[in-house]
């Protein structure tokens, strides 16, 4: 093997092969085999290089520096290392040699472009023991993913998702393997279809693709936190959202008219329910035409908006990037005369989604992003807040699209995966072109980095317990992969749900950060004021629980933007220690606070609190406590357990706070029983006035129900009153 070393890039060749290294950072290294190959995703040019040794080693050239070892061997395979412990050992398997023998015969007999475009790459290393895998995107299945295969290639598929579903709407090439202590991430910066086998073998675990750069990153904590907020640092953090995208929202495929919109309002009116958030799904649209407004549906949509605004609401209307093929539509034409539309064979492609015959925008291509843009603030200066994007994987009635359609001079195959990451740019670069307030997106279909852009549900759910809970590792696994602003539709979006469901679902809901109710179209209407007293009551509770919250979850998008740490957490994240907690899929913590242990099974009416170890209080309660361990609770439908760590400082606005859009004079605190501090955030919940100071930064400290505060940062009108509650009673405090 032959050795070139050239600053922080290693050089490796071995026979015809080459491999290179880099050494990024103290605990991020970078493993490829082509120069030319520059990530879409990733940007690791802040962080700071470490210095590191080259040394032979009876295995091959051994890289030590910073966090990591790794070890080049003859045959090319690496080998990684923490101070402690083998972390990676790459093998070769004899089904990949077969494979590979194979197709150099195939080459010898002179089929060698077959061979090129068969023999894709694949890395397998040797299952130590214990590992668990993590992330990897809202895939079906527990969080930890081990024994289970898995592809990314965004997907739509109607039916009822179940665990043997290999892959779903998103794709997220990264995950993170557990051993022991130590946290090691793995990114595999493919945009190409790529296969994960978490060691359905028992013996080895692989990642593998037809197609593409050869190229990933490994990222080590040795904390998972560390690793997270290394992670993000390359891949992007999402900004601080809008304070009022956190409020709760009522979906429907689809309201049909302003009357029905009305009805929507009048309905949790009189059930006195808050809501923030109206939704517009495809049919406000002219016969699905992207970016027009049915005007005998909605034939005063501007002076609409600005009536649902006067009275505190926020409207986010759908958007499909497919365009109707129809000649004097403005959109079709304006696409066609500037071949911003895919395209096969050098002609337009047409396949077709909602509108019927339809044609796909290159959103890889950035005059198409910025054109798409302009389109998107027609619909912000009409006065709409936020915009749904959804069919980005891209969705296809008539069959998939072959690889080699076209997007640009890209095709397909390699833009697929990254098609609805671009669709969710375009439309975040266009609401943030055309308006001073934060821009907020949803999106479907998205990537590794589409946190910069966009917030995501999981997608079309079903009316079912089981979705219910699968929608605890679903978000938990997206917050693991980088991506932090998720939800399920709330009640399950196909089939019909009931009332015991609907309850269930909002104690769960009540925790993600998209807060939205939404069902299909046909299926039981699942608006909450529409069902019996006990359930009506229920939900009320838990969103009036979750406004009051508001600071506590604002908080949490504030940390995310510095350090990339999702709001939604698996315990483990918290209390790394405890390898009874590696894949425990039916509690979550929200921030490293609060655990929630929901009810998860129809008629459960007890359920088994599991706390870590440490000392616990009942978040409604704070004279009830306990140690770790695990106790059988009563869960009435209307309760959720939520409990909180000793020494926490929980923020919350007063009973009855739901104009959402407005920073209140009174932060309350409820001081639970302990030392602790806890940074709470402050600003004017939109617009940019932050990026100039226009915050405040409290540092509170609790001295086991005593509180003192600092404040780091002042630049915002400060609260006029914080109420502070211990047990010993309540105290109030004027800055
Ligand atoms: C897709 C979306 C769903 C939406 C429907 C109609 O199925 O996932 O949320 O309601 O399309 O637009």
């Amino acid at each position: 093997m032959n050795t070139k070393q050239n600053g922080n890039l290693l050089t490796f060749s071995s026979g015809s092969k080459t491999l290179y290294v880099e050494w990024i950072s103290r605990g991020v290294v970078r493993v490829f085999h082509s120069l030319s190959h520059h990530s879409r995703i990733l940007d690791t040019s802040s962080f700071e290089p470490t210095s590191f040794t080259v040394k032979e080693d009876p295995e091959g050239m051994r890289l030590t520096g910073g966090l990591l070892s790794l070890v080049v061997g003859d045959d090319l395979l690496i080998s990684v290392s923490s101070s402690s412990k083998t972390l990676l050992e790459e093998i070769r398997d004899e089904e990949d040699e077969k494979e590979e023998e194979d197709l150099s015969i195939l080459a010898k007999e002179g089929h060698s472009s077959l061979a090129k475009e068969e023999k894709g790459l694949i890395h397998r290393f040797a299952l130590m023991s214990n590992e668990h895998f993590y992330g990897l995107g809202d895939h079906t299945g527990p969080l930890d993913l081990k024994g289970y295969r898995k592809d990314c290639w965004n997907t739509d598929d109607p039916s009822a998702q179940v665990d043997t579903f290999h892959s779903l709407y998103k794709s997220f090439p990264f995950f993170i393997m557990r051993l022991g202590e130590d946290y090691l991430g793995l990114y595999v910066d493919n945009t190409f279809k790529t296969s994960f086998d978490f060691g359905s073998d028992d013996k080895s675990f692989s990642f593998s693709a037809k197609e593409g750069p050869d190229d990933f990153y490994l990222f080590y904590g040795p904390t998972l936190k560390e690793l997270l907020a290394s992670f993000a640092k390359a891949a992007g953090r999402m900004p601080l959202p809008p304070r009022w995208s956190l409020g709760y929202g009522q979906c429907r495929w689809s309201y049909m008219n302003e009357a029905e919109v009305e009805g929507v309002i009048s309905g949790y009116k009189k059930a006195s329910i808050p809501l923030t958030t109206l939704y517009l799904d495809i049919d406000y649209m002219d016969g699905y035409r992207v970016f027009t407004v049915n005007e005998e549906r909605f034939p005063h949509f501007k002076t609409y908006l600005s009536s649902l605004h006067e009275r505190g609401y926020k409207l986010i209307t759908i958007i499909d990037p497919g365009v109707k093929v129809d000649p004097g539509y403005a959109v079709y034409d304006e696409g066609m005369k500037h071949d911003y539309f895919a395209t096969l064979g050098g002609k337009t492609y047409v396949n077709e989604v909602w509108p019927g015959q339809s044609v796909y925008p290159s959103f890889n291509e950035k005059e198409v992003r910025d054109w798409w843009g302009s389109l998107v603030a027609s619909l912000s200066s009409n006065g709409v807040d936020a915009i749904w994007c959804d069919m980005n994987e891209p969705a296809s009635f008539k069959g998939p699209l072959s690889d080699n359609v076209k997007f640009g001079e890209e095709e397909h195959k390699e833009i697929h995966n990254v098609y609805g990451h671009y669709m969710a740019m375009a439309t975040y670069e266009g609401l943030q072109k055309s308006s001073p307030k934060r821009p907020f997106v949803i999106t479907r279909a998205c990537f590794t980095g589409s946190e910069k852009y966009a917030s995501g549900w999981t997608g079309d759910n079903q009316s079912i317990y089981d979705h219910l809970r699968l929608s605890i590792p679903q978000q938990l696994s997206l917050g693991l992969s980088g991506f932090p602003f998720v939800g399920t539709d709330i009640g399950g979006f196909g089939g019909d749900t009931t009332s015991e469901l609907l309850s269930r679902w909002i104690e769960v809901g009540a925790f993600s950060p998209l807060f939205r109710n939404h069902s299909a179209l046909g299926t039981k209407r699942q608006e909450p004021y529409l069902f019996d007293e006990d359930t009506v009551s229920t939900y009320r509770k838990w969103v009036n629980f979750r406004y009051r919250l508001t600071p506590y979850m604002y908080d949490l998008f504030f940390i995310h933007s510095r350090n990339g740490l999702p709001p939604l957490r698996p315990l483990f994240m918290e209390f790394p220690d405890d390898e009874d907690l590696a894949n425990l899929n039916t509690e979550f913590m929200l921030g490293a606070s609060l655990l929630v242990a929901p009810a998860l099974f129809p008629g459960q009416r007890k359920g088994l609190l599991s706390l870590p170890r440490g000392r616990w209080i009942n978040f409604f309660d704070l004279s009830e406590s306990k140690n770790g361990g695990s106790y059988p609770v009563d869960v009435p439908l209307s309760a959720c357990p939520v409990y909180v760590r000793a020494g926490s400082i929980i923020p919350t606005y007063e009973e009855g706070y739901t104009n959402i859009d407005k920073t209140p004079d009174t932060l309350c605190l409820t001081l639970y029983p302990g030392e602790g501090v806890y940074l709470h955030y402050q600003d004017e919940g939109d617009g940019y006035g932050y990026a100039k100071g226009e915050y405040n930064l409290y540092e509170f400290t609790n001295h086991d129900g005593v509180l003192s505060y600092r404040l780091i940062h002042e630049g915002y009108p400060r609260y006029k009153k914080i109420l502070a509650t211990s047990l010993t009673g309540s105290t109030t405090l004027l800055p």
